[in-house]
């Protein structure tokens, strides 16, 4: 695993790195790219705030999920500032390697600033949809509120398919559509916007969090998801009162 394809990504326009887009595609991902860039100094504060302090716990439970062995090569889809790769590393070792892909630019040096002491975590800056990895590199994939943002679910999940060896395990975490109380639906449309407007001065980016969620794919469809990608064994379940979904499955021997 290496670095090559930073900075080539970094300097070609969106439309040259995603594969045959249509306009309405480029424009999304170009938003989203934007706006990740925007927020990327407030994002782990921000998390904190408007999940509680939860997303620790879903996220450590996210990672049990992928079964690494010690030792093992995980790959972090859409990883941000790489907040996921300190729950991944503890569970491959030091002899193990993470790598992290994100195609935000402030996103990623948020994470290569976190670990430039640490010889086995790799990060690239990359598309999601046309992952710089050959085929069967990977022990396991995931991919931790990135999905809704992506602009093409079914070629993602296929991408993190290809890239795990046979046996290997993927898994999805993210906000879901359908939580089972009103107040969660609140909470998402109208505190969370307030939240961000005041911590990260950016409301417009939290009320994007509310809108992405509201058009999001609900747990079922997450789970057939992952069968048409061509995962085994796959399980669903919903966390936090249904305002957080998580998938597992596996990439047949
Ligand atoms: C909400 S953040 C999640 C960060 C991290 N995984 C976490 O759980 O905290 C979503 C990330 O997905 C990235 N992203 C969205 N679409 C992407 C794509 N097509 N390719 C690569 N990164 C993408 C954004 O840049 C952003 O950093």
């Amino acid at each position: 695993m290496n670095d090559a394809t930073s900075s080539s990504l970094s300097s070609s326009p969106l439309s040259d790195v995603l594969p045959n887009p249509s306009q309405a595609a480029v424009n999304k991902a170009s938003q989203v790219q934007e706006m990740f860039d925007r927020i990327a100094g407030t994002y782990d504060t921000l998390n904190d705030w408007i999940s509680m302090g939860f997303h620790k716990q879903w996220k450590r439970l996210a990672c049990q999920k992928l079964y690494l062995p010690m030792g093992g090569k995980a790959l972090d889809v859409c990883t941000g500032t790489g907040d996921l790769i300190a729950y991944l590393l503890p569970l491959v070792g030091e002899h193990g390697e993470v790598a992290g892909l994100d195609f935000s630019e402030n996103m990623l040096l948020c994470a290569r600033k976190r670990y430039q002491n640490q010889p086995n975590v790799f990060l690239t800056q990359g598309d999601a949809l046309a992952l710089p990895y050959p085929d069967n590199t990977f022990d396991a994939a995931i991919i931790s509120f990135g999905l809704r943002n992506v602009t093409d679910i079914p070629q993602a999940l296929a991408e993190m398919h290809r890239v795990i060896k046979p046996g290997g395990w993927m898994v999805n975490l993210d906000t879901c559509p359908t939580p089972m109380l009103p107040g969660m639906r609140f909470y998402f449309s109208r505190i969370m916007p307030l939240i961000g407007g005041a911590l990260a001065k950016d409301a417009q980016a939290y009320q994007y969090l509310s809108e992405s969620t509201r058009h999001f794919l609900s747990p079922s469809q997450l789970k057939r998801a992952f069968e048409d990608a061509g995962c085994i064994q796959v399980t669903s379940q919903t966390l936090m009162l249904g305002s957080v979904s998580l998938q597992a499955g596996q990439k047949p021997i």
